[in-house]
């Protein structure tokens, strides 16, 4: 039995440096200079949000995913060696797992080259959702994998593979654990300095993680959106919960989320953009300097716009001091029924003098039902509604 055991050991042993050296030779520059980089490893940290990382820190936790994903493939192929030793008595059985794993080990492959694929681009979305995929095909397997090894209960290299699933749960864990304290960017003007293009990112204003879209191009970018209209596929007739948390499709029309407008804007000034486009594709704007919306506790008020400038008329100072409402909560309560009313959801007064989470009405004069569109009092007055209307914001730059 111990001879069992050590010639199992040193199966592992050549398979996880022969993997290595594998790695380092054919796949070429790219791969054997990241590798070397690593060779005197820094120690992980948390990165302050003041304290930016330069682009090697950047480039090293990269590598940090790298090393740790070489490291799960070595363990796999670990047991892979293992699971060969077993088939000579269980043969039907252990086919049935090597191909499993070998279909797992295709996806590895295809994972490493999406994860330098990720190093070249340094945009993290993709990045997150691989991971999350190749963490959910790792489950599987392991499943797999314990369910089909139960019939062999007993015997010692069962017992021997079991320890190195536990070992590699063990180091999954401890991955997901460091890559919460991963660097997120702030807000899309941190993520323009390293990205310069529109796109769904995940940023991290304060302690919350999510994803905006950012858009890169307008008046010098860095702009997250809080609200995009362009084509009536969202229904924007939602409740206060839909509005704290945000909804629809970031790359389509969307709410950003009262929740994280609070976030985005208590922790910098502001500044609040206004796109706006009629039927005629004349595009005007409205630019507001310090732009600030209160807590949940305070409905979301709207507590500073600061100056305007622009080319289309101040409407929303009238919003200035009011909470939100939505159909079933909000300040003030249902004055005036406003939400019901205007069948959307927003910093109403008596009722507004800019609407933009009204209904999507693609004939802007047909005056069947205004009381509900969207609406910028100062371009076409209330009976008109807009064909495009887009509200971002972005840190002030001083
Ligand atoms: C598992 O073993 C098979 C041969 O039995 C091999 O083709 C495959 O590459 C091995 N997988 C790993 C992850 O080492
Ligand atoms: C970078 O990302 C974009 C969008 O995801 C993709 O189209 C492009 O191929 C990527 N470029 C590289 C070099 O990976
Ligand atoms: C990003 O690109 C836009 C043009 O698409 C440009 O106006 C802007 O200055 C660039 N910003 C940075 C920080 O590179
Ligand atoms: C709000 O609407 C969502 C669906 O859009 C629903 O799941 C949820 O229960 C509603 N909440 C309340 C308080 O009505
Ligand atoms: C999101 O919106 C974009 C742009 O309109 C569209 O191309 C895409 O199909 C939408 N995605 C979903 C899931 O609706
Ligand atoms: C608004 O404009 C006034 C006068 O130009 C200026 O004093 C003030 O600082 C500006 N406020 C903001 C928030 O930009
Ligand atoms: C707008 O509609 C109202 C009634 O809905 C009407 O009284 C008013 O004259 C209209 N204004 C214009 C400019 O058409």
């Amino acid at each position: 039995m111990l001879f069992k055991l050590l010639t199992v050991f040193f199966a592992l042993c050549v398979a996880k440096s022969a993997l290595f050296e594998d790695l380092d030779e054919p796949e070429g520059v790219e791969e054997s200079v990241l590798l070397e980089q690593v060779d005197e490893p820094k120690s992980f940290s948390i990165i302050s949000t003041s304290q930016r990382p330069s682009e090697f820190q950047y480039l090293e936790n990269r590598v940090e995913r790298l090393e740790f994903h070489l490291e799960i493939r070595a363990a796999l192929s670990a047991i892979n060696d293992s699971l060969k030793y077993l088939e000579r008595t269980k043969h039907e059985i252990i086919n049935e797992v090597d191909t499993k794993l070998k279909s797992f080990d295709e996806n590895l492959r295809d994972f490493l080259r999406e994860i330098k694929q990720e190093i070249v681009n340094e945009t993290q979305q993709s990045l997150a959702d691989t991971e999350l995929k190749m963490k959910t095909q790792l489950e599987t397997t392991k499943m797999e994998i314990v369910a089909k090894t139960k019939k062999l209960e007993g015997s010692d290299e069962i017992e021997t593979i079991k320890k190195q699933l536990i070992s590699l749960n063990d180091k999954i864990a401890t991955y997901m654990e460091k890559q919460k304290d991963e660097y997120v960017p702030a807000d899309c003007t941190e993520v323009q300095e390293r990205v310069n293009v529109s796109g769904i990112y995940r940023i991290r204003p304060k302690s919350e993680t999510f994803s905006v879209w950012c858009d890169m191009t307008t008046r010098g970018g860095g702009w997250v959106y809080v609200i995009n209209r362009f084509d009536g596929s969202q229904n924007f007739f939602l409740n206060w919960t839909d509005y704290k948390q945000g909804f629809g499709n970031l790359s389509g029309e969307h709410w950003l989320g009262l929740e994280h407008l609070h976030q985005l804007t208590s922790n910098k000034p502001t500044e609040l953009l206004f796109e706006l486009v009629d039927w005629d594709s004349k595009k005007v704007h409205a630019l507001y300097s310090n732009f600030k919306v209160a807590s949940e506790s305070d409905y979301y008020k709207i507590t500073s716009i600061g100056n305007y400038t622009g080319t289309v008329g101040d409407s929303f100072n009238y919003h200035l001091n009011q909470g939100f409402s939505t159909v079933d909560h909000g300040n003030p309560p249902n004055k005036n029924d406003c939400p019901n009313f205007r069948s959307g959801a927003w910093w109403y007064d008596d009722c507004y003098h800019v609407h933009l989470t009204g209904s999507y009405i693609k004939n802007p004069t047909a005056s069947s039902n205004f009381k509900s569109a969207i609406k910028w009092q100062s371009f076409h007055d209330f009976n008109y509604s807009l064909k495009e209307a887009r509200m971002m914001i972005r840190q002030r730059k001083n």
